[in-house]
């Protein structure tokens, strides 16, 4: 299995999202640069991201005359990205433009081809929503809907919701790439996603890229929370030179010195929570 972690470089200017760059990449499998980063940064940060070795995921939600929009993918194939977004609900032309131009952009340049894939119904909205656009029968059914039309049309993969993972999956058969944010480790906070699944449960139902931003760029060792969280979905997934030395079972409290009881995974990557002192540890 590839290393699945995406993190969302959400932060506020292009150096702070290079310097955490460079620090995860050996530990995490792509960065996601959203319109914000990319309208700051530009295709420089893309060209410096790429450089530490890690994919660059390009999450412009597309959207547009298929023309334009074909143009603007194979301007990101250009730039040596390796996935990039549209919306499905552009419609087939348009879905199948993009594809198109990923693939022939990439064999001109004789470069690895873009996964360019579709976001169906923004998880902002919901069945009211919908309907005030003219669209009955709820949001589960309109995602299937703009699924079936985007790999119709030829693209490879979706962004989804961890809701939305097993019909999906069901429906498509293992053919389709899914990639799903609203992903929190047991022990972070939810911040403002309301159905999350942990990065072991999404991976289990059958995502095979996670979207993670706030539980690694927030946490106050981002690497080493990378890491965790790598750990729960497979402990081979973590580089042999960053894994750490395993601690034993019962510890002291880092925090507090209280004694504590941990599981395989806070034992091998040296980070628990302590119940008694209600801090994150790093021991
Ligand atoms: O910090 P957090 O892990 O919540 O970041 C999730 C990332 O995924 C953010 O970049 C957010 O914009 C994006 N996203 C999401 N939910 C969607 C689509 C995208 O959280 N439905």
């Amino acid at each position: 299995m590839e290393n699945p972690i995406i993190v969302a470089l959400d932060l506020p200017s292009p150096q702070k999202a290079l310097k955490i760059a460079e620090e995860l990449a050996p530990v995490v499998g792509a960065f996601k640069v959203g319109k914000q980063l990319f309208i700051s940064g530009g295709s420089d940060v893309l060209r410096k991201l790429r450089a530490t070795g890690a994919k660059v995921f390009l999450d412009l939600k597309l959207h547009d005359i298929p023309n334009t929009v074909a143009k603007a993918v194979m301007a990101a194939t250009d730039l040596g990205v390796q996935m990039t977004t549209v919306h499905a609900s552009g419609g087939s032309a348009m879905l199948a433009a993009a594809g198109n131009a990923a693939h022939e952009q990439a064999a001109m340049l004789r470069s690895e081809e873009p996964l360019v894939l579709a976001v169906t119904v923004l998880t902002s909205m919901d069945d009211g929503d919908l309907a005030e656009l003219g669209i009955e029968g709820g949001t589960q059914e309109q995602v299937l809907r703009l699924a079936k039309l985007a790999t119709g049309a030829g693209l490879k993969g979706l962004v989804c919701s961890p809701q939305e993972i097993e019909m999906l999956r069901a429906e498509l058969g293992d053919n389709v790439q899914l990639v799903t944010p609203g992903i929190r480790p047991a022990s972070s906070r939810p911040d403002d996603q309301k159905r999350t699944l942990t990065p072991a449960e999404a991976i289990a139902a059958g995502a095979n890229w996670l979207v993670i931003g706030r539980p690694i760029t927030g946490a106050a060792d981002p690497k080493a929370a990378a890491i965790g969280i790598l750990h729960s979905i497979d402990p081979e997934l973590v580089p042999e030179s960053e894994r750490p030395e395993p601690i034993p079972e019962v510890v002291d409290c880092a925090e507090c010195g209280k004694s504590l009881k941990l599981d395989a995974t806070e034992q091998a990557t040296g980070r628990y929570h302590c119940p008694y002192c209600d801090k994150d540890v790093v021991h």
